[in-house]
């Protein structure tokens, strides 16, 4: 039994705890011992709201570690208080699961996964949509290479939605706070580290964010994988899915994903004619439900690879990588130029 301190008790520390509540394995495997935010009523509330009766309450994590002494931490804060939460837990000898983004800059990135280096421990990052049924398909479907090489990723995100609250007053809404995720998942298909980004922000006429609300990026992943994104929080009329809607090109063929339940994959079939022949393929439902899970599944492998001293799919040593994405798209859309992404 893993036994949790949960820091960052506001809206998506709700969905952990569901997350958790819900999975007989995971809640015979995690016991939440302390529940902190800076607002201690918050604490208190997510308290009374799951039932944690024999949970510790608190509003300074220090004193929590000490008093408590957890196994893991389960780090639900704002993404500007991160890195100090990471490196209090780390320094106290817990292994971390931290919501997206990992870090609010680079520097800060790389200077959790020294410190988790330094002590031994384990620090992800949760990634919870290239846990979907969706993202689990495609990733089956293209390692059997039906598609031969891929050349190409081409992600569309079109929504509108009115969070109200920090989102409509924070910086690059659209890249640091939603795109992230569907830059991970473009790693996660192409299986490659990115390394150069050209990207136009803008804030659209009409936004009701304050800044960033749309983003056209260009990827280059090496030996000409390309990668675009485009993306918008304040386009009305034509959603798309949370996932993006996906073009997948490969040298033999095409997989297009409306990131939903709809896929079409289609491969040359011909060998002659203006345009040859395709054929239709099956995109194989997922095996492992477990994987399907979102939140779930990222807990459970997080947990799995600290009982099995492996890494999890979503290490910090990876998932920067994805956070590189981000902040080289906020510099190129910054300086007008194309940025090589350093890692
Ligand atoms: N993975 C997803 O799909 C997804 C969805 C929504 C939000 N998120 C992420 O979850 C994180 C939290 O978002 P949210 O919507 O719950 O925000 P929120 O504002 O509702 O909650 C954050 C909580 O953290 C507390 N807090 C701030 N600084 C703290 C500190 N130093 N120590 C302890 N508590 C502190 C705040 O008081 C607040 O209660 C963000 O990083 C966000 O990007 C992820």
């Amino acid at each position: 039994m893993h036994r949790a301190v949960l820091t960052g008790c506001g809206a998506m520390a709700k969905g952990w705890l569901r997350a958790i509540g819900e999975r007989p394995d995971l809640a015979g495997q995690v016991q939440v011992v302390g529940l902190v935010d800076i607002d201690g009523a918050k604490a208190k509330a997510l308290a009374d709201e799951f039932a944690l009766s024999d949970a510790r309450i608190g509003s300074d994590l220090g004193a929590m570690l000490a008093d408590v002494k957890p196994d893991v931490v389960f780090d639900v804060v704002v993404p500007p208080a991160r890195s100090g939460v990471v490196a209090a837990a780390l320094e106290a000898g817990a292994h971390v699961l931290s919501e997206k983004p990992m870090a609010a800059s680079m520097d800060e990135a790389r200077r959790m996964i020294e410190l988790a280096k330094r002590h031994g421990r384990t620090h992800a990052v949760i990634q919870n949509r290239r846990f979907v049924s969706g993202m689990r398909r495609i990733r089956r479907f293209l390692d059997g290479a039906p598609l031969g090489a891929i050349t190409a990723v081409h992600c569309d995100f079109f929504l509108a939605p009115h969070f109200g609250g920090f989102r409509e007053e924070m910086d690059h809404v659209l890249l640091l706070d939603m795109a992230i995720h569907t830059f991970d998942a473009m790693r996660f298909v192409v299986g490659r580290m990115p390394q150069a980004v050209y990207c136009v922000e803008t804030n659209p006429t009409g936004s009701w964010y304050a800044d960033g609300a749309a983003a056209n990026a260009i990827f280059e992943f090496g030996e000409g994988v390309v990668g675009t994104y485009r993306g918008s929080w304040c386009a009305d009329g034509a959603p798309t899915s949370w996932e993006s809607a996906w073009r997948i090109v490969g040298a033999k063929g095409t997989l297009l994903w409306d990131g939903h339940d709809g896929f079409e994959a289609r491969v040359t079939s011909g060998s002659d004619g203006f345009f040859r022949e395709t054929a239709s393929l099956v995109v194989p439902e997922v095996e492992d439900a477990t994987e399907t899970q979102g939140h779930a599944s990222v807990i459970r492998d997080f947990l799995r690879a600290i009982d099995g001293g492996t890494a999890p799919e979503t290490v910090a040593t990876d998932n920067i990588a994805s956070l590189a994405m981000v902040f080289g798209a906020i510099e190129s859309a910054g300086t007008g130029r194309r940025v090589a992404i350093e890692i």
